[in-house]
């Protein structure tokens, strides 16, 4: 009987995902005794009744690395740990059901899990593999906040798509002679902010690491303005936070989702430069899951398929209970231990917040 290796996809979606998919189903093709199976919408797919699982192979997989999603599809509620169940009362508790879903692996003959999705996903991998689960992670996110590799596949697509944003709103903001303020994605992170403001050529870039001070912001956007004419680009990271005061979010009520919603600092900030005495015209776009869909550019899908090719080696070697990761020019392999320990989060005094600086963009302090 062939081994097998499950593939799961969990947490948000990522452009590459599908790419990562299609290297490890290819690479396993290449040994006569592995085949390749995925989990419909990350671990439900074991866990659902009856199972939701997707036989993959050459033929499954061809042409899908240039679509963005995951075929396999995933979800960021709930997870084996933490599966979400109605009490009675009609509230909703959650149940562990880990031990179930190894039970249902060793059923259905899997031999190693490689499980690709974010810090969430690879909290969940390192408690398998505390369980015995030969399992091995691949990070994702567009977020690029995971310390152990130098970067995470999808976040140089997101961050095209929100430079492709501020080039488009440099247009209309100069005919209009208007401020725009474009909010990225980031969570906790100012990564795609402040790419996409160096690569735009944004005038404010506002991100999570460097609380802003909104009087500084309001200063930088008047030298734009001569006697009301002129314009402004601001990128502000869903994250950002003021200098006195905490980010904007919603708890989310969600069945199964732990996370805080980000979203609507934009629409606060123009609040702020108003109140800060702010007289141009201004208006708000939220990039949102625009950043998050679609096809991803060759950088991720390189690095996704890398990353597939190495995830699968290392289910040959054995290598369990660690995460692949890029360190330049390398794809190494990092203990999940090691791996979720920090976030990367903008070091303000790095060379790339200095060069933001040094070509005139106000970091709001
Ligand atoms: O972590 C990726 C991310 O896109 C964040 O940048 C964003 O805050 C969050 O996910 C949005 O999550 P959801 O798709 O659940 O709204």
């Amino acid at each position: 009987m062939k081994k097998r290796v499950l593939i799961a996809t969990g947490g948000g979606d990522c452009p590459g995902l599908n790419a990562v998919i299609r290297a490890i189903t290819l690479r396993a093709s290449q040994e006569k005794n592995w085949e390749v199976i995925g989990s419909i919408n990350a671990f439900d797919g074991i866990l659902n009744e009856p199972n939701e699982i997707l036989v993959l192979d050459d033929k499954k997989v061809g042409g899908i690395h240039i679509r963005g999603g995951t075929i396999i599809g995933t979800t960021n509620k709930g997870g084996p740990f933490a599966w979400p169940i109605k009490n009675p009362d009609g509230t909703w508790g959650s149940a562990d059901r880990s031990d179930e879903m190894i039970r249902r692996l060793q059923f259905l003959g899997v031999d190693a899990v490689i499980n690709i999705g974010g810090d969430g996903s690879q909290s969940i991998s390192q408690r398998f593999y505390e369980k015995g689960l030969n399992i091995i992670g691949v990070p994702k996110t567009i977020d690029n906040d995971l310390s152990a590799t130098d970067f995470t596949f999808g976040f140089q697509t997101a961050v095209q798509e929100a430079t492709t944003a501020v080039d488009k709103l440099v247009t209309t903001a100069a005919s209009h002679n208007r401020v725009l303020i474009l909010e990225v994605m980031g969570r906790y992170a100012g990564w795609i902010a402040l790419h996409s403001a160096v690569a735009g050529g944004a005038h404010v870039c506002l991100i999570p690491e460097i609380p802003y001070d909104i009087t500084k912001v309001v200063e930088r956007i008047y030298q734009r303005f001569d006697k009301g004419r002129g314009f402004a680009i601001i990128v502000v990271a869903e994250g950002a936070k003021p200098k006195e005061g905490d980010m904007y979010y919603e708890e989310s009520s969600e069945t199964g989702y732990k996370n805080v919603r980000l979203g609507g600092v934009a629409t606060k900030l123009m609040k702020e430069l108003k109140e800060g005495g702010l007289q141009t015209d201004m208006r708000e776009t939220v990039l949102g899951h625009l950043q998050r869909g679609g096809t991803p550019i060759a950088y991720d899908r390189v690095l996704a398929t890398q990353f597939g090719v190495r995830a699968f080696e290392m289910v040959l070697e054995g290598k369990f209970g660690q995460m692949v990761a890029y360190r330049h020019p390398n794809i190494v392999s990092v203990p999940f231990n090691e791996a979720i320990a920090h976030y990367n989060f903008v070091d303000p005094s790095s060379d790339l917040v200095k060069t933001a600086r040094g070509v005139g963009i106000c970091m709001g302090d």
